[in-house]
């Protein structure tokens, strides 16, 4: 099942964009859409690029990198379908941002 990690405060990720956080060597995006808070891997499929220092437009997020879209409810790439972000189970308890690991 893994643990709930805390990985930053809710009101340190900006909104409309992201931020990344390491845990036990894991880069971690954390990504804020208005009220809700997601959390991908930090590794785009097509390149490696950071996703947490994409923004977000229309609930997808956007890598810096080359600009694939990934969708933020499930991390399908919308620009090259059958691609995806990995989408890590999280939350927001205490105002901090928390997800499930290991
Ligand atoms: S590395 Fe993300 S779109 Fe190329």
């Amino acid at each position: 099942m893994g643990e709930w990690r805390s990985l930053c405060r809710a009101d340190e990720v900006p909104d409309g964009a992201g931020r990344t956080v390491e845990v036990d060597g894991t880069r971690l995006a954390v990504l804020r859409d208005g009220g809700s808070v997601v959390v991908l891997f930090d590794r785009c499929p097509h390149a490696g690029g950071s996703l947490g220092s994409g923004w977000i437009e229309e609930g997808e997020v956007l890598c810096p990198l080359h600009r694939w879209r990934f969708r933020l409810r499930d991390g399908r790439c919308t620009t090259m379908p059958g691609h995806s972000a990995h989408v890590v189970e999280s939350r927001v308890a205490d105002g901090e941002v928390q997800a499930r690991l290991g």
